[in-house]
């Protein structure tokens, strides 16, 4: 048999094959290990996936002998802000002073001055940066991602941010799905009228649907941002659209956001630092996915994370994300939330594993298609430097990826 690529000597090899569907709860313990493994590749399509001895005899134009390390899928991050102007490291002297986040934003600062510098990039400015950070990414090992606007809030800026999206997807290698969070801040020319700028943004929901520009709806559900009530009537308005939805909610103070999303139906509710017990509840009945973020809880400098085990116990279906932001995420790594899922969140390493591939990719939509090494899927693959999964999140602060292959191509030998 003719294939392009053959893996062979895998001392590991997560596959993630196991229940269908998004992993809730007890499901997520599923990692679908084999040891000693090959993995045969054609048509940039896996074509088998198994121990070394039921290996098919393949003509292979590319050999990669693996060292007898660890293979797993390509990595999913479901929530980054990937396109933006500027940085904010003079944000770090307010922080260390102990001026709160919500703070440095009611003073105009924080997403406010990233809008700023978005607004005042031309298109191709953002898309040379935002290259530059999604290269990195791919080097980390993330081969599929979600990326929002919400560095506009004006029409012009919102679909300049979308439209850099669409051409990222279009020429680099990741996949890159979309999300419009026109509703990320309320911007000074709106000061005191929410509803008038959701109103707008909500106007302008209807060219991203006419441009086909998004895939998911979400807002910002935020003390001093947008309320309960707000959120829930734009994202109901979204889905009427036909668009998907998240939304970021609970991430400072405890509002009720998970609770609603969940009663929206939102595919995704992320954040959740402050989910009540209620809500925590709710998601184990639904299936909207807890996307958490231990990144930014981190960088926000708080000790308190998101109840990852009391979600898990309660039977709902966790993902994780680097939040990838210039503001309370500033990292591509998604290798260091693995380490700090598990030492913050206490999530186990089969948990974690499910959480940046399997959950996450159906917390953007992707289910069918990112996060399993399977016969028939895309081959969306990572060799590790690294000798077993356990490894992965145990060694923190360093890059453990050897090599990343996207659609059967190898990147970064
Ligand atoms: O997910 N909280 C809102 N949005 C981002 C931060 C954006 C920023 O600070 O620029 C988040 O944390
Ligand atoms: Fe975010």
């Amino acid at each position: 048999m003719k294939a392009d690529l053959i893996l062979k000597n895998i001392g590991q090899l997560l596959t993630m094959d196991g229940s269908e569907g998004v992993r809730k709860g007890e499901a997520m313990k599923e990692v679908g290990l084999i040891e000693d493994a090959v993995v045969v590749v054609k048509d940039e399509k896996i074509i088998f996936a198994g121990e070394a001895n039921e290996a098919p005899t393949v003509d292979a134009s590319e050999v990669i002998d693996c060292n007898g390390k660890l293979v797993t899928p390509g990595l999913v991050d479901p929530h980054t802000h990937l396109v933006f102007g500027g940085s904010r490291e003079h944000e770090l002297a307010l922080k260390q002073q102990g001026v709160p986040y919500l703070e440095i934003l009611k003073q105009g600062g924080g997403i406010l001055s990233t809008v700023q510098a978005t607004r005042e990039a031309d298109e191709e400015a953002l898309y040379e940066k935002a290259s530059f950070h999604l290269e990195r990414m791919l080097s980390y090992g993330i081969t599929t991602m979600e990326a929002k606007s919400g560095y506009g809030l004006d029409a012009d800026t919102e679909l300049k941010q979308l439209r850099v999206i669409k051409r990222l997807n279009e020429t680099k290698e990741a996949d890159i799905v979309s999300t419009y969070l026109g509703a990320h801040a309320i911007p000074n020319e709106y000061k005191g009228r929410s509803k008038e700028f959701l109103d707008e943004m909500l106007n302008l929901m209807e060219t991203v649907k006419e441009q086909n520009l998004a895939k998911f709806v979400d807002i910002f559900c935020e003390t001093g941002v947008f309320t309960v009530e707000e959120s829930r009537e734009y994202l109901t308005k979204a889905r009427e659209m036909g668009f998907d939805v998240k939304i970021h909610a609970d991430e400072i103070d405890p509002l009720g956001g998970t609770e609603m999303a969940c009663e929206v139906g939102a595919v995704s509710a992320d954040h959740l630092v402050g989910a009540s017990e209620e809500g925590i509840r709710k998601l184990g009945e639904t299936d909207t996915i807890a996307v958490l973020l231990p990144g930014t809880t981190f960088y926000l400098n708080k000790n308190e994370f998101a109840k990852a085990r009391e979600m898990i116990e309660s039977n709902a279906a966790v993902a994780l994300a680097t939040d990838f932001n210039p503001g309370s995420s500033p990292t591509e790594n998604l290798q260091l939330i693995m380490n700090l899922a598990a030492l913050k969140l206490r999530m186990t390493p089969e948990e974690i594993w499910n959480g940046i591939t399997v959950n996450a990719a159906y917390a953007i939509g992707c289910g069918d298609q990112a996060g399993k090494v399977v016969e028939g899927r895309k081959a969306d693959l990572v060799i590790w430097d690294a000798p077993n999964y356990l490894y992965v999140p145990y060694h923190y602060g360093v890059n453990h990826v050897r090599t990343v292959i996207k659609s059967g191509k190898t990147l970064f030998e």
